[in-house]
C-alpha cells in the first residue's frame, strides 16, 4: 500500500496561496498579515514586513492586562540590535520588561536552561496575565514557548523570529520544547503564540551560512505548496545582497503563509501537517547520524529532498524534470545536494523508529508533481537503491 493520505495538501494551497494575506498599512511603510486559523478564539496572526519591531504595538495585539513581559533572548540577537526596540515598545505601551538571556546555540534548549527562565518569571513575578517575548531564532522560540508553555499551567508567548528558519517555520504553529542528552525535541508542549512577527530587517546581520540553511524550508514550501516561491528563487540571484529586502519579504510571507495554512488545517499532525516533513527523514537521519551542528537544519533538509525526489522518482510518482529542477534550484541557492557517506544500516535504523510504516519500511513524503506531496511507505531496498545512487 502507498499513499495513505493522498494527494495534495487539501488546504487550499496551490489554487490560492496568499488568499490569506492582506497588506496592512503600519506607521512607517507596509506589512502583510496571515493568519492561522484556530477556530474558537484561537486565530493568531503572522505579520511580515520590514522594520516592524519599532512599531509592534501596531502590528499586534497585546492583551490589555499584561502589566509584566520576560524578554528572552540570546546575546548574538541582543548585540545585532534586536532585543532594544522590542522593549522599548513594550516599556512604552506601559509594560514592565525583564531581559532574560540564554546562552547561545542548540545545547540552550535544555532542562537546566528552562529552569533558569522559570526562575527568571517566578523572580519577577510574572503572572498568569502577563507575557514571555521570545526573540531570537528557533531555540530561543522553542525554549521559551516552552517555558511559557509550562510556567503557571501556560501563559501568553509572543514569537519574534530573528532567523529566516524561524520566520517561515519554527516561530509558527505552536510546537515548543526542549533536548535531552537522549535525544532532540523530546520534550514539549503544543503551545500556540498571541502572534508572530517577522521583522525582515533582521535577516540582514544574519550569518551568511545561517541565512542559506533558511533556503532549505522555502523550497521545501515551493514544492509541496506554492509554485510561485519556486519561481521567484529561480528567477533572483542575489536575494539578500545590498539592500532589496523585497524579493525575500515576499519570500517570507509566501512561505509563512503557507505553514500558517498547513497548521490551521490540521494542528495536532493528524493529516496534512504531515507533509511539511518533505526532505526530513532522510534530513534528520543525517542531523542524528553526524551529531546535530555540523549539518545545518536546512543544509539537511535540503540533502533530504533531494532523496524524496528521487525516492519519488524510481517509484514513479515523481517527473525527472521535477527532480533535476528541485536538484539545481538547491545548488543555485548555495545548498548542499549530497551529504556525507553514512553507515547505511545506522541510518535505516533512525529513519526506522516511525512505527507506523510497518516492518521494513518508512514513511516518506514525495511528490506527484509541484504542489502534490503524498506519502508513501518504500522499501528499504528502494531508498538504498537511491542512496546508492547518490554516493551517500
Ligand atoms: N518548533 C518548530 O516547529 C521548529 C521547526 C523547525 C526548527 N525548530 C528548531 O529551531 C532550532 C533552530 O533554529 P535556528 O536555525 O533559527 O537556529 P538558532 O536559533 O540557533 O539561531 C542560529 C544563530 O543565529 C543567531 N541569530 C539569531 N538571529 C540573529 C540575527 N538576526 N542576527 C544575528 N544572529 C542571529 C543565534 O544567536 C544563533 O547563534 C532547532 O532547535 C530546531 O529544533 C523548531
Ligand atoms: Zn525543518
Amino acid at each position: 500500500m502507498t499513499g495513505s493520505d493522498g494527494k495534495g495538501t487539501g488546504v487550499g494551497g496551490e489554487a490560492s496561496p496568499g488568499v490569506n494575506a492582506e497588506r496592512l498599512d503600519g506607521v512607517s511603510g507596509l506589512a502583510r498579515r496571515v493568519e492561522v486559523r484556530l477556530g474558537a478564539g484561537r486565530t493568531y496572526p503572522v505579520v511580515v514586513g520590514r522594520g516592524l519591531l519599532d512599531e509592534l504595538g501596531s502590528h499586534v495585539p497585546l492583551p490589555g492586562s499584561v502589566r509584566r513581559a520576560l524578554v528572552v533572548s540570546q546575546p548574538p540577537v541582543l548585540a545585532a540590535g534586536h532585543v532594544d526596540p522590542v522593549e522599548a515598545v513594550l516599556l512604552g505601551a506601559g509594560i514592565e520588561v525583564t531581559r532574560h538571556l540564554v546562552p547561545d546555540g542548540e545545547p540552550a534548549k535544555a532542562v537546566d536552561v528552562l529552569a533558569g527562565i522559570w526562575r527568571a518569571a517566578a523572580a519577577v513575578p510574572l503572572t498568569r496575565d502577563d507575557l514571555v517575548v521570545a526573540v531570537g531564532g528557533g531555540v530561543v522560540g522553542d525554549l521559551a514557548g516552552f517555558a511559557a508553555a509550562t510556567y503557571g499551567r501556560g501563559i501568553a508567548v509572543l514569537q519574534v523570529p530573528t532567523t529566516l528558519l524561524a520566520q517561515v517555520d519554527a516561530a509558527i504553529g505552536g510546537k515548543t520544547g526542549i533536548n535531552l542528552p537522549e535525544g532532540k525535541n523530546l520534550v514539549g508542549a503544543f503551545h500556540q503564540p498571541i502572534a508572530v512577527v517577522c521583522d525582515v530587517n533582521t535577516l540582514a546581520t544574519l550569518p551568511a551560512r545561517i541565512l542559506v540553511e533558511g533556503f532549505g524550508e522555502i523550497v521545501k514550501y515551493g514544492l509541496i505548496h506554492d509554485h510561485l516561491v519556486l519561481e521567484r528563487l529561480e528567477q533572483g540571484t542575489p536575494l539578500v545582497q545590498g539592500d532589496d529586502l523585497s524579493v525575500l519579504e515576499e519570500l517570507v510571507a509566501r512561505s509563512a503563509d503557507a505553514k500558517a495554512r498547513i497548521v490551521g488545517a490540521d494542528e495536532r499532525e493528524a493529516g496534512v501537517r504531515a507533509y511539511l516533513n518533505f526532505g526530513h527523514t532522510y534530513g534528520h537521519a543525517l542531523e542524528t547520524l553526524t551529531g546535530y551542528g555540523e549539518v545545518l537544519h536546512g543544509e539537511a533538509v535540503a540533502i533530504g529532498m533531494v532523496v524524496a525526489l528521487r525516492v519519488g522518482e524510481r517509484l514513479g510518482h515523481t517527473p525527472l524534470e521535477l527532480v533535476t529542477r528541485g536538484e539545481r534550484l538547491l545548488a543555485h541557492l548555495g545548498l548542499p545536494v549530497r551529504g556525507p557517506r553514512l553507515d547505511r544500516e545506522a541510518v535505516w535504523q533512525v529513519m526506522a523508529r516511525d512505527k507506523k510504516a510497518g516492518p521494513d519500511r518508512v514513511r516518506f513524503v514525495v511528490l506527484d508533481g509541484i504542489a502534490a506531496p503524498r506519502v508513501i511507505t518504500p522499501t528499504r531496498s528502494d531508498v538504498d537503491a537511491v542512496l546508492d545512487d547518490l554516493g551517500a
